[in-house]
């Protein structure tokens, strides 16, 4: 599959919906939190897939907004498992030149949650062959508010004219500031929905659904993601004959 993948024509930012590990672990008469604990090697073997191929940037939906709504127990298992994760982990992401950043309303995540992933982002700091960003606390609306409230500040102090602002200006003051759009969003567990994720940045997104379960995705699931991408005509607009021509 590897070998397919157009190297040249790879999408710069992949955005993922990381689904269906209270299922995966369901099938295997486990407690949902197996299923959770089982989801890093998939997104170990993500992360490295996409830097390896020479994407720029990788998204994962970890914790949504509404994710707050789960069972107190559920909640805090994810939330250590974050910790220790973060903390085996980044000997690795340096190793691999890869740079964390995360997006989302992460000052409501636990003291201890908070402090692994500042060190961690310090000390990936310097990397630059790819930028992984936690979506944590996150949703789109979440993220449009925030832009809003921080713009709306702005046009007060008379920082931006309010007749000034353009998609870019939003852009700007979204969490993803400086990041490019997404081209290939993918979604694991057959689900048919974006789930409050990346609203605005995924306008013009193509969505990739597959039935498989996050704890079973690996590299080679990514590499036909993104074949199945490259076969697509992405049109904007536009009419097939335009794009020829
Ligand atoms: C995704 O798997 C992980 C998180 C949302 C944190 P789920 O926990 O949603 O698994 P399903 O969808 O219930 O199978
Ligand atoms: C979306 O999955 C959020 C993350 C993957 C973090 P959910 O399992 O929470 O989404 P719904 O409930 O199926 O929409
Ligand atoms: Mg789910």
């Amino acid at each position: 599959m590897k070998e397919q993948v157009d190297v040249d024509n790879l999408p710069k930012h992949i955005a993922v919906i990381m689904d269906g590990n209270g299922r995966w672990a369901k099938q295997r008469g486990g407690l949902r939190i197996f299923g959770h604990q089982n989801a890093v090697k998939a997104v170990r073997d993500t992360v490295e897939g996409a830097a390896e191929l020479g994407v720029k940037y990788l998204t994962l939906y970890a914790f949504s907004t509404e994710n707050w709504n789960r069972p107190a127990m559920e909640v805090s298992a994810l939330m250590q498992l974050l910790v220790s994760t973060i903390r085996k982990e980044t000997a690795t992401l340096n190793k691999n030149d890869i740079r964390l950043k995360t997006i989302g309303h992460t000052a409501s995540l636990p003291d201890a949650c908070q402090q692994e992933l500042q060190e961690a982002m310090e000390l990936t700091s310097q990397n630059s062959r790819m930028t992984l960003v936690l979506a944590l606390s996150y949703s789109g609306r979440w993220d449009m508010t925030q832009a809003v409230q921080r713009l709306a500040q702005d046009v007060g102090h008379g920082i931006v004219a309010a007749d000034a602002i353009t998609e870019a200006t939003i852009s700007q003051y979204l969490s993803t500031a400086g990041m490019p759009d997404p081209e290939l969003l993918i979604r694991t567990s057959g689900e048919q929905r974006i789930s409050n994720f990346l609203l605005w940045q995924l306008a013009y997104t193509e969505l990739y659904i597959t039935d498989l379960l996050w704890p079973d995705f690996r590299k080679e699931h990514l590499y036909e993601a993104i074949v199945a991408y490259q076969r697509r005509e992405r049109r904007f607009g536009k009419t097939s004959e335009q794009l020829i021509k």
